[in-house]
């Protein structure tokens, strides 16, 4: 099977296949997912909490991004990679974004970036799908603009504001955006936009009916436990298990139990008579 791309993921909307997303960060996590079948992997910028300890993504620069992108594509083989493009990016101008995109895709291995906005955002999109990088839509919850909207709050709950994200999800179809994250929004609403849309949603906190999920890979893996959203589920508690790890192993140093034979290597004997009785 050759690398997911855009149209496979097009086609998957269009049998009703759902579509899994993760996150991944490094060559490690994403060699696992992409042996796991995972079609579409995302360098987050949620790299910047659960990696790089920030208490948000805002400090998460273009270097960290690619930085990261780069180990992720080493590791995927078949999966299609898609990259955040971090605060400030792609604000101040469609100049500065078509340049910061296609570092994403030069230097970074991306084959599709992904940024947060709708409406305001969609000529930007328009500008980066014309120069041929797939763009993913992110609307709802944006995290880069959580002091603007007043905390991590869920989205859409009233008129207007589901009236709003209706049209953002429309202006970002219409831009040219292959898909669009729907992140905390009420089930009904996102229902709805996925019905709307002929593009797949890929929800997070956004119920069971979007196209396909997205999950931060250290909170369904209990690795990263500061703060669980409730949108999370957590398939295992590595957290405890890595921790419980590196526990064992300071005892094990500590009473001299490892390293053992077993972990060692030898030498021929006679080597080391003639340097403690040198000629
Ligand atoms: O940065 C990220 O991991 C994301 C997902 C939460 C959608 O944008």
């Amino acid at each position: 099977m050759g690398k997911v791309n855009v149209l496979d993921v097009a086609e998957m909307k269009a049998r009703g296949e759902k579509i899994p997303m993760i996150t991944a960060y490094d060559f490690t996590s994403a060699q696992l997912a992409d042996r796991a079948g995972i079609p579409l992997l995302l360098v987050g910028d949620s790299l910047g909490m659960v990696v790089l300890g920030y208490d948000s993504t805002i400090p998460v620069t273009m270097e960290d991004m690619l930085h990261h992108a780069k180990a992720v594509a080493r590791g995927a083989k078949q999966s299609m990679i898609v990259v955040d493009m971090p605060f400030m990016s792609y604000q101040v101008d469609e100049q500065q974004a078509m340049t910061n995109a296609a570092r994403l895709m030069q230097e970074g291995g991306a084959h599709a970036v992904k940024l947060e906005g709708g409406v305001k955002i969609a000529p930007t999109v328009a500008r980066i799908v014309e120069a041929g990088i797939p763009v993913m839509g992110h609307i709802g919850l944006t995290p880069q603009s959580v002091h603007a909207l007043g905390g991590y709050r869920v989205q859409g709950r009233q008129q207007e504001q589901a009236a709003q994200l209706v049209k953002d999800a429309e202006a970002l179809q219409q831009a040219g955006a292959f898909a669009v994250v729907l992140e905390v929004v009420p089930s009904q609403l996102a229902r709805l936009i996925t019905q709307r849309l002929k593009i797949p949603t890929i929800g997070i906190g956004a119920g069971p009916e979007c196209d396909g999920q997205v999950q931060v890979l250290h909170d369904m893996l209990g690795l990263f436990t500061d703060f669980v959203p409730k949108h999370v589920k957590r398939y295992a508690d590595l957290g405890e298990v890595v921790q419980a790890s590196f526990a064992q192993y300071a005892q094990d140093v500590k009473e001299g139990s490892f390293p053992t034979k077993e972990h060692s290597f030898s030498m021929d004997e006679s080597i080391l008579e003639n340097l403690a009785n040198p000629q």
